[in-house]
């Protein structure tokens, strides 16, 4: 019997591809850039599983273009790029990697609280430029995150291995997201609605996945609400933040900086954005550790091959 046949869109972390040899005919579209939508349609016209990107658009032109596909396995956690309803309606199962993610992610959005608050890339660049003097009592002046307010939008695993980390910080924590009844999270940790989240909030980590409903959930209003020395964190989706807005909130101090790794239109990052020195960018890596890029890459080959044998894969979302 021919094995069955899988492909791979991008390169990804070795275990993951020799995983998916141990069933699978292996193609791998090895490029370290997106694959040209012409060429990944073409290239599963006759496979019977696919493991994607967030990169890539699994739409219904795609799995129409597909008729053997049975498993669209994401190497991601989020998996807006994919239709999940068109493909339950083809008997196609969606997968993802949720979990082992988790604290990789939490960790990048430390790194952008912590930076932005102490204002750390700024003066990277002041000393590399030449501009150090020598000790200064007024430089570089930010603000303290001990003992401030972080509010959550989003307590999934993510937003909750984040507020675990704000514990040792002495941080009061908020959240915001659609059921305030949780029994799974601690007392202490408050939910609020997203107009109080805004007023009270230090600090603001987004966590949610984007939908429909939470498109822009940060626009002008809101982030007219956050207090003028407030700092926006987001390392989710883009479109949860109105990214015109937020450049506009940023240019005129209505908040004090924001530390992005994902944006409206990736991989466009508006110039008015890279022009503000009160904003730290980084090119969507909150998953980007060596141990966590290769636990995904695994996931996603045992997600597709429980799928090819007829088992339950780890995480299917349909
Ligand atoms: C995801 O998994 O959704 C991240 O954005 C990339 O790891």
């Amino acid at each position: 019997m021919p094995k069955p046949i899988v492909f791979v869109t991008r390169n990804i972390p070795k275990p993951g591809l020799d995983k998916l040899e141990t069933v699978f005919q292996l193609r791998v579209h090895a490029s370290d850039k997106a694959i040209e939508r012409s060429e990944l349609l073409a290239a599963v016209r006759d496979v019977d599983a696919l493991l994607c990107l967030l990169t890539d658009t699994i739409d219904k032109e795609l799995m129409d273009a597909a008729p053997r596909l049975k498993c669209v396995s994401n190497y991601a956690v989020g998996y807006n790029n994919i239709d999940v309803d068109y493909a339950t309606s083809k008997n196609i199962a969606v997968c993802n990697t949720p979990g082992v993610l988790t604290e990789s992610t939490a960790d990048l959005a430390w790194a952008l609280l912590m930076a932005c608050a102490r204002r750390v890339v700024e003066a990277d660049r002041y000393l590399r430029d030449g501009l150090f003097t020598g000790w200064e009592p007024l430089l570089f002046l930010g603000n303290d995150v001990f003992g401030k307010t972080l509010g959550i939008i989003g307590m999934g695993r993510i937003g909750q291995a984040v507020a675990r980390r704000a514990q040792g910080f002495g941080m009061k924590v908020l959240w915001h997201g659609p059921r305030p009844q949780r029994e799974d999270l601690p007392p202490e940790y408050q939910w609020t609605d997203l107009e109080t989240l805004c007023k009270e909030s230090d600090f603001i980590s987004i966590h949610a996945p984007q939908t429909s409903e939470n498109h822009h959930l940060l626009g002008a209003n809101e982030l007219a609400w956050m207090k003028p020395s407030a700092i926006l964190i987001n390392t989710a989706r883009g479109a949860i933040v109105e990214e015109a807005a937020l450049i506009n909130a940023l240019q005129t101090k209505e908040i004090a900086a924001a530390g992005l790794d994902v944006f409206e239109r990736e991989p466009k990052v508006p110039q008015a954005l890279m022009d503000l020195p009160n904003v730290v960018l980084l090119p969507h890596i909150g998953s980007a550790s060596i141990e966590t890029r290769n636990k995904m890459a695994l996931m996603a080959a045992e997600n597709a091959i429980a799928v090819i044998l007829g088992k339950n894969p780890p995480a299917r979302l349909n």
